[in-house]
């Protein structure tokens, strides 16, 4: 199935998709052509924090180009973020307008900014004016009410942006429920900007349907179907599905890298160990039976009985 004309970016998913991650997929498996990075709150009257420096140095957008994300409600601060972001060597920086969470959304910040159409507009112009890098906007079709994303998209056609990136589910929703798919097709009229469609992409079955609906649509965003599975994206640019063993290698190289990068940025085993257990939510998902291989990880109280729970997962059947 080669998708030439296919563009793919990898999903923020904050705790998982930082720089060891990217840089560690990248490596092993390939199929992206950016990254968009979980997203910084910005802070008024602060400069960025040093891990948050270190996580956007432009080493760490090397083997697969970056998209820093941020988070703000304010012109200023924004501003003052873009700036800084453009002095480490960004030219491309994300508007987080979808983040569901309560502490975010409930204070008119990420998808909370969706319900007031006049405040987004007077932000990007405050902000676009004399702006350094080019922007781009990813959105969620509304905080309570799906409809609340068409007077978002008339405020953003009016300036210029580098993509808009849609997850076409309701901050309410959280990351459940359908994702709807003709709130999506009716966005993607309205909107003059390139268009990302952005959830569900699990599998090349459900990848070819969406692009059945969404009718030229080339910029497609994954997140959680590619943590699941990291085969996909290079499988949805035309690669074969490789088979078990060769699949089993990649993954145990990819874990054993990973950890490798780990150890350099965590300070002590007990931080490493805790990182990688969150990957092991995905990580799992690669296994017939992905219960017991978590349960087995995540019962681990130290790095050698990790190490074993880890030799013990890999000789269980895959999916
Ligand atoms: C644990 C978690 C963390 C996320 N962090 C971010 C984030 O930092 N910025 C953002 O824009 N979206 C974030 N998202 C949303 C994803 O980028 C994406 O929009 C969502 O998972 C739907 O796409 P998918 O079905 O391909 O995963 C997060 C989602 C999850 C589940």
């Amino acid at each position: 199935m080669p998708q030439n004309e296919t563009i793919l970016s990898l999903a923020p998913i904050r705790g998982i998709t930082d720089a060891a991650y990217r840089r560690t997929f990248a490596r092993c498996f390939g199929g992206f052509d950016h990254a968009v990075a979980p997203f910084i709150q910005l802070r008024q009257g602060h400069t960025l924090r040093s891990g948050e420096r270190l996580q956007m140095s432009v080493e760490n957008k090397r083997d697969l180009r970056m998209i820093p994300q941020v988070l703000t409600n304010n012109a200023a601060t924004f501003t003052a973020g873009l700036r800084e972001l453009h002095e480490l060597g960004h030219d491309e920086v994300d508007w987080n307008l979808g983040c569901p969470y309560p502490t975010v959304a409930g204070r008119s910040r990420g998808a909370g900014l969706l319900p007031h159409p006049g405040r987004i507009d007077a932000i990007l112009e405050q902000v676009l004016d004399g702006c350094p890098v080019r922007l781009s906007v990813k959105l969620r079709l509304g905080y309570r009410n799906p409809d609340e994303l068409f007077s978002v998209i008339e405020v953003l056609n009016r300036y210029p942006l580098s993509e808009v990136i849609l997850h076409p589910r309701t901050a309410d929703q959280m990351y459940g429920g359908a994702v709807d798919i003709q709130r999506a097709v009716h966005a993607r009229k309205l909107c003059r900007h390139p268009f990302v469609f952005n959830g569900d992409i699990n599998t090349p079955e459900e990848f070819c349907e969406l692009r059945t609906r969404l009718p030229g649509v080339d910029r497609w965003m994954i997140g959680r179907g590619a943590l699941a599975c990291p085969f996909l994206p290079a499988v949805l640019k035309g690669a074969r599905f490789p088979e078990a063993e060769k699949r089993r290698r990649q993954l145990r190289e990819f874990h054993d890298l990973l950890m490798g990068e780990y150890r350099h940025w965590l300070s002590g085993p007990a931080h490493l160990q805790d990182k990688m257990k969150e990957h092991w939510a995905y990580l799992a998902l690669s296994f017939a039976e992905p219960g017991p291989v978590l349960a087995r990880i995540r019962d681990s109280r130290n790095l050698e009985v990790y190490t074993s729970a880890v030799d013990w997962s890999f000789e269980q059947v895959l999916k």
